[in-house]
């Protein structure tokens, strides 16, 4: 079997005891599976970092290769290019922009080096794997230095409609960059569509089959690869941690009021505030739910160096105030909003707790957490899901309370309506939403995609 190579921007190293969550797992167990390295940034800044060779791990039967950052790459290449331009860019959320031409021309030079710090790890039999917008040069410049091994790529965001692409920088210059490997792999069929839309108008790719394009004498293949989670298991953490003290403690504190549950990066993508908003007009349009129902949303901080970060939890700061200062009662507090990361075995039995989970990004890639809240459900009397129709996840999880993230009365009716839900109906949306993620599991998300890789390329 070949060796595989993953390459994304970080690294998640295990650590002593510690398991990595979410992606990060199905990633390594890969690795562990089929042998292989995992190359990237380990994140840590150091002036040094770019004189720095990269430093070689082994842990569960993976080899790790990470490098570290100058300040100044982390500034421009991190917190600037990939964070504050590409990630508004790919969730087609403009407002959100920030461009800088040094920035850019930081997150070539890092790529470069990405490039040429991985060329000497690299052996004949490699398989290549590059994840996510941070590495979209990547593929390019590795074919430029020699490079002739399958090269896949995955984007775990969106990818925008071709008009967006419009006003990213040279946005020609990354499609035609990304035609360079061998397999591109996309959320949804709207991405994949959207791409490969693009790939003719913007790059001048031909397409010769409806999954392949041909671009300057190279063919490469596009497909959608919708990220899983393990339900099974997934379910029986939920489950178990229906006894542990912190889920004890809240349905105490709840007294019997229904629970209203989120849980997200602090991130401007995920619409926090228009769901708050929602809440609160929820409350105002339906008075009968106050006193009776608690919302806690959990939001840990992220990207804190982003302006649109640290402005989205200055406005969150004043709006939990708000709210709660306003419909409040001496012994209610409507919204109870956390900006730690909570253990994720807790996470799930908070999610099983919950009569609604309320999830509602203003765009989203895919959406795992909208799978583990219906995974997490008791089968007998489950909670109901509300989830953005922005979400990747809403193109599988149709029968879920869908909503415009953006309409407050569209989300207070929706809360309404779940909190009021009967049984029956209950029952009937959930199975419906469970049947989509029978059979599925996380590595075989990354096992489909390998192997597609390796027909493509035979
Ligand atoms: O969703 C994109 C993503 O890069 C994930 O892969 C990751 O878990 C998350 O964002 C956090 O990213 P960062 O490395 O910027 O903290």
């Amino acid at each position: 079997m070949k060796r595989l190579v993953i390459v994304s921007n970080r690294v998640p190293v295990p650590k002593e005891g510690l398991r990595p969550g979410g992606l990060a797992v199905v990633l390594h167990d890969l690795l562990a599976l089929q042998g292989g390295m995992w190359f990237g940034w380990n994140g840590t800044t150091s002036p040094d970092a770019e004189t720095t060779p990269p430093q070689i791990q082994h842990a569960g039967g993976v080899e790790y290769a990470t490098i570290g950052l100058t300040p100044a790459e982390h500034r421009h290449y991190y917190t600037g290019f990939s964070n504050s331009t590409l990630w508004p860019l790919m969730h087609s959320l403009p407002e959100f922009i920030h461009f800088e031409r040094r920035e850019l021309s930081t997150y070539w030079a890092v790529n470069e080096r990405f490039c040429d710090n991985l060329l000497p790890l690299l052996r004949e039999d490699d398989t290549i794997w590059i994840h996510d917008y941070h590495l979209l040069p990547l593929a390019a410049q590795l074919r430029r230095k020699g490079v002739r091994m399958p090269i896949g790529f995955f984007l775990h965001t969106p990818f925008p409609a071709p008009d967006m692409l419009a006003i990213a920088p040279d946005g020609g210059t990354f499609l035609r960059d990304l035609l360079c490997a061998d397999l591109l792999g996309f959320q949804t069929g709207d991405d994949t569509a959207n791409f490969i839309f693009a790939a003719q108008r913007t790059a001048g790719a031909r397409l010769v089959a409806p999954d392949t394009l041909s671009f300057e004498g190279h063919t490469v293949r596009v497909g959608a690869f919708a990220v899983e989670i393990d339900p099974d298991a997934f379910a029986k953490t939920a489950t178990d941690a229906a006894e542990a003290p912190e889920l004890k403690q809240l349905r105490t504190s709840l007294a019997g009021r229904k629970l209203i549950f989120g849980v997200d990066r602090m991130d401007p993508t995920k619409g926090l505030c228009d769901r708050l908003a929602g809440y609160d007009r929820l409350l105002e349009s339906y008075p009968i739910w106050q006193r009776n129902v608690t919302f806690l949303q959990i939001a840990a901080e992220s990207r804190v160096d982003v302006a649109a970060y640290k402005a989205l939890r200055n406005e969150l700061e004043s709006m939990i105030g708000r709210l709660n200062a306003r419909r409040g009662q001496p012994d209610w507090t409507p919204l109870r909003f956390l900006t730690r990361g909570s253990p994720r075995r807790v996470v799930a039995g908070y999610m099983r707790q919950a009569q609604i989970g309320y999830i509602t990004p203003l765009r989203d890639g895919m959406n795992l957490v909208a799978k583990e809240y219906i995974a997490a459900q008791d089968p007998d009397d489950p909670g109901v899901l509300i989830l953005s129709r922005m979400a990747g996840a809403a193109k599988q999880l149709e029968a879920a309370l869908l909503v415009n993230p953006l309409d407050h009365d569209d989300l207070a009716d929706a809360l309404n309506r779940a909190l009021g839900m009967p049984k029956a109906e209950r029952r009937d949306r959930w199975q419906a939403c469970r049947a989509h993620l029978d059979g599925c599991t996380a590595l075989g998300w990354g096992q489909a995609f390998l192997r597609t890789l390796e027909a493509t390329v035979t």
